[in-house]
């Protein structure tokens, strides 16, 4: 049986969760840092080298974590899950869901052309219009946030209140990401975190954020709340559009109870989820990616040579 690579810089308690669930499943798995990895397009060899699987690639690969770098690094590290998928290899979640996820434009794109309430977003070069922009959306009464197009927990976001805070409309990376801020239902700042697997909603909580950040990397806090079929739904409708086994939706209700999708995780970390939620979310991950991905492929496989 072969062995699973959990692709990740940092195992932390991700990794140990993990380590385990896939263990209790009777498979071994390994971290790896795609730095390490390697094409060696060489006739007669494994053209993707992972430390410590020169000899078999792995049985599947969980990608956990992909580095920061340059483009041509991000791509490089891109282009090895792309060619594990290719040589066989179940990815989950796999490099081109991690890439529409990965960069906020084409998520927002994809949410809104497949019908998902989300934020109004603009994704523009030029400086002038960006801050025609950020000042028809002042004047006609709304907030501005601005995001880098990779970014996650929270880092690099800010909001843009009033014309003086136009001084901090500035492009990251070159690119300004413009969206809507969406001020949410209820008392302080919250906002929703579900967790989709294989299509169905398996676990939210309610983020409480310290201000209008609801990241728990940012010190929100986690509480246990009902999962309703409105959000359940939305999740999933917006986990299928972007086309991944598994992925942690942040959902909005605004003021006038409109739930409003914000983001789609392809690499979401569960540890603040996990506290508030009795089922083992490591091993719910484990089990969808050994049963779907190695368990059914094998069962295909003997059905192939039976034939
Ligand atoms: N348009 C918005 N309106 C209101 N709050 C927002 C909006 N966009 C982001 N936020 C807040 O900022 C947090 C982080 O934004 P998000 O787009 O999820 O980026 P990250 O990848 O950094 O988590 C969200 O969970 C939410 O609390
Ligand atoms: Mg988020």
């Amino acid at each position: 049986m072969g062995r699973i690579a959990i692709i990740t810089d940092d195992p932390g308690w991700h990794g140990k969760q993990l380590t385990q669930a896939f263990a209790k499943l009777g498979f071994a798995s390994d971290f790896v840092s795609l730095t390490d990895c390697r094409l060696n397009i060489e006739s007669g060899r494994i053209p993707v080298v992972i430390p410590g699987f020169e000899h078999e690639l792995p049985g599947a690969v969980f990608v956990r974590g992909i580095p920061g770098g340059s483009l041509e690094e991000v791509v490089f590290y891109l282009d090895i899950l792309h060619a594990l998928k290719l040589l066989g290899v179940p990815v989950y979640n796999d490099g081109r869901a991690v890439e529409r996820s990965v960069d906020k434009a084409m998520t927002s794109f994809l949410l809104h052309q497949a019908g998902l309430f989300t934020p109004m977003t603009w994704v523009l070069r030029s400086s002038a219009d960006a801050f025609n922009i950020a000042e028809n959306e002042l004047k006609n009464g709304h907030y501005l946030i601005t995001k880098p197009l990779f970014g996650s927990q929270g880092e690099g976001i800010r909001r843009i209140e009033k014309m003086t805070d136009l001084f901090w409309l500035t492009p990251s990376s070159g690119v300004y990401y413009l969206q809507r801020f969406v001020r949410c239902a209820g008392d302080g700042f919250s906002d929703y975190r579900v967790f989709v697997i294989d299509n169905r909603a398996v676990a939210i909580m309610r983020r409480r954020g310290k201000s209008w950040l609801n990241n728990v990397a940012r010190g929100a806090s986690c509480e246990a709340v009902d999962l309703n079929p409105v959000i359940a739904d939305m999740a999933v409708k917006a986990v299928q559009t972007l086309a991944m086994d598994y992925a942690g939706v942040d959902i909005i209700q605004n003021s006038s109870g409109q739930y409003v999708v914000i983001e789609v995780n392809s690499i979401p970390a569960w540890k603040g989820l996990q506290s508030v939620f009795q089922n083992d979310i490591a091993a719910l991950l484990a089990e969808d990616l050994v049963d779907r991905h190695i368990n059914r492929k094998n069962r295909f496989n003997v059905t192939a040579v039976s034939c």
